[in-house]
């Protein structure tokens, strides 16, 4: 049976997480989060002492993530190796180490199948960077949002600042530049919309309207 895939990919802080959790509520589809398992890399090489530069060692830790999503009280945790690590993996500290492990070509081999593993009945809405180019270059439906750098800065500071973060909004904004250029100027799985994808430009525009223009999307077959 064929089980589509909505792919969502673009930088951080366009607002790929908030859509494509609401999707996924409308759809009852399944939830690939893929940052997520980049950023649990760049934390686990970390915790381990292996550095992010390393990239056959990364790659091991990848392939051999001790990782377990469970729903509690308090909503989804996620634990690494048995810690509650679901307010670090979100740091702009811990997206800096993803982004380093996320440019080495075997850490993003050893994720590969785990990523397609996620394919599942009904579907799938798979939310990052390279999902229309590389995860599911044959994802029946892609979109790639975009907006510009400020604003994309601010909305990933009032985030921060609802989950109690102490941050500042300048460094904010030069962390995200550079996990940006980082992302864009990398040679594997760079940063960049599929050939096929429908880019949407959020800069100004609400939610609600983000969502509708994704959910047209999905309604064009
Ligand atoms: O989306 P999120 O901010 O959680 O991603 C963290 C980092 O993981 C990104 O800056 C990027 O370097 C990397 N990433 C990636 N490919 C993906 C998802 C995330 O390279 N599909």
């Amino acid at each position: 049976i064929h089980i589509p895939v909505l792919t969502i990919d673009g930088p951080s802080g366009a607002g790929k997480g908030t859509i494509a959790r609401e999707v996924v509520l409308a759809k009852g589809w399944h939830f690939l989060d893929s940052g997520a398992l980049y950023r649990l890399t760049g934390l686990h090489c970390q915790r381990c002492g292996v550095d992010t530069q390393d990239a056959d060692l990364a790659a091991e830790l990848a392939a051999n993530l001790p990782v377990e999503f469970v729903v509690g009280a308090e909503g989804e945790r996620v634990l690494l190796a048995g810690d509650d690590v679901t307010a670090e993996i979100r740091t702009e500290t811990t997206g800096a180490l993803a982004s380093q492990v996320a440019a080495l070509q075997p850490v993003r081999e050893a994720l590969l199948q785990r990523q397609r593993d996620f394919r599942q009945p009904p579907g799938l809405v798979a939310d990052g960077r390279d999902m229309g180019t590389v995860v599911f270059p044959d994802a029946d439906f892609k979109v790639f949002l975009t907006a510009s750098a400020e604003e994309r800065a601010e909305r990933r500071y009032k985030q921060l600042k609802e989950q109690g973060a102490d941050v500042s909004l300048a460094v904010l904004t030069e962390e995200i530049a550079e996990r940006d250029r980082r992302d864009a100027s990398r040679s594997v799985s760079p940063l960049v919309p599929a050939a096929d994808a429908q880019v949407i430009d959020t800069t100004g525009i609400g939610v609600g309207a983000v969502f509708e223009r994704v959910m047209a999307v999905l309604a064009e077959r």
